[in-house]
């Protein structure tokens, strides 16, 4: 059975923050963020916006693209590691969207591979049966959970949101080649936004007569990151990846028309494309104007090089992602 992507979608906040806006609130400076990184602007979730709003019209997007009726959707796969809810965001989507086909739908949550898996996942969905349409999203609001005055982190990540529509179809059609998929929990240190005791007083006061009973609530610490580590990992992880998925697929290097990795680093993007001999021209990059939105970023960058004209019907992508958990994977897929 054959799987094949029939419709992108993607959305911004309003809201843009650029290097110099940042230099107001930290100690840093456009020249150092755009020479290290290649980021010039973000994107910011306000007030009363959410997450699952900007996945919302993402999908919309998608589903008109496809120019498929949200009520034939059979499953929404919400990659995201800021939901709106920490038991799931995507049946509010399914809801948000009014999709009355009694689809399932459901949170992945593997930061910036989010979306490498649930595509993945997808098209495991749909090769196994009883699955037709299947709405993958990333999205993220990462600025809920950076710590605005540590320069280190909160200069690098923005919010949005991506969505693509995966169809099945006959086998001659397939278009999901190949993919390779990994994750390592021992390098979790270099990368995190893990729980912590809360510092509010204990709402039952130390009167408990059970010792630690009952539990402080939690929440979450804002994103810690090893900067350096992250980025030799990610140069070491990602080329061998997409090599690993070309090899499942059954192709070469030479088959890759567009190169659409996470968009972390232009340093990162630069440095993958080297290592596999693919010129900068094929090489999607909009990191300048968004920065790193998570699972968001590859939906978001191929929605924009789709729409633009610039990623063509029949062209081969190689897609990676990588991150938090640690987590990494590729996959070879053709639009
Ligand atoms: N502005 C100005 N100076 C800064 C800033 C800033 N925003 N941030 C750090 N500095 C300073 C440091 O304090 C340090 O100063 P010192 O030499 O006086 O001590 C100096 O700049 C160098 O700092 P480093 O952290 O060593 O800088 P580095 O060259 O490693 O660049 C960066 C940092 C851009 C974060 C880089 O390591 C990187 O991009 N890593 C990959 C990160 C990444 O992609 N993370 C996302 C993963 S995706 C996910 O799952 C969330």
């Amino acid at each position: 059975k054959g799987c094949k992507l029939v419709g992108c979608g993607s959305s911004v906040p309003n809201l843009q923050v650029s290097n110099d806006d940042l230099s107001k609130i930290v100690d840093t400076n456009d020249e150092w963020i755009s020479v290290r990184t290649g980021i010039r602007n973000r994107r910011v979730l306000t007030g009363k916006d959410r997450m699952t709003g900007l996945a919302i019209e993402a999908a919309q997007k998608a589903l008109k693209m496809a120019d498929v009726d949200p009520d034939d959707v059979d499953l929404v796969l919400l990659c995201t590691s800021t939901p709106d809810d920490l038991f799931g965001s995507a049946p509010q989507i399914q809801a948000g969207l009014g999709c009355k086909g009694n689809p399932l739908a459901f949170d992945i949550t593997a930061a910036c591979s989010g979306f490498i898996l649930g595509l993945v996942s997808a098209s495991c969905y749909i090769r196994g049966g009883g699955f037709r349409n299947v709405l993958v999203i990333g999205a993220d609001a990462l600025s809920r959970y950076v710590d605005w005055t540590d320069r280190g982190t909160c200069i690098l990540f923005g919010d949005a949101a991506g969505a693509v529509l995966l169809q099945a179809c006959e086998s001659e059609e397939d278009g999901m080649f190949g993919f390779d998929l990994h994750s390592d929990g021992e390098g979790n240190r270099h990368l995190n936004a893990s729980i912590k005791e809360n510092e509010t007083e204990d709402l039952f006061g130390t009167n408990g007569t059970i010792p630690g009973f009952p539990p402080k609530s939690s929440s979450y610490s804002y994103v810690q990151m090893n900067g350096k580590e992250v980025f030799k990992f990610a140069c070491r992880v990602v080329p061998q990846s997409i090599e690993l998925a070309l090899q499942n697929a059954g192709l070469t290097r030479s088959s890759i028309d567009w190169l659409l990795l996470h968009q972390a680093n232009q340093r990162i993007l630069d440095g993958v494309a080297t290592r596999l001999e693919i010129p900068t021209e094929r090489v999607i990059s909009n990191l300048a104007n968004y920065g790193n939105t998570s699972a968001a970023s590859i939906p978001l960058a191929l929605d924009e090089a789709v729409r633009s004209g610039k990623i063509k019907s029949g062209e081969t992508i190689a897609a990676a992602g990588f991150g938090a958990g640690l987590t990494w994977g590729s996959a070879i897929i053709r639009w």
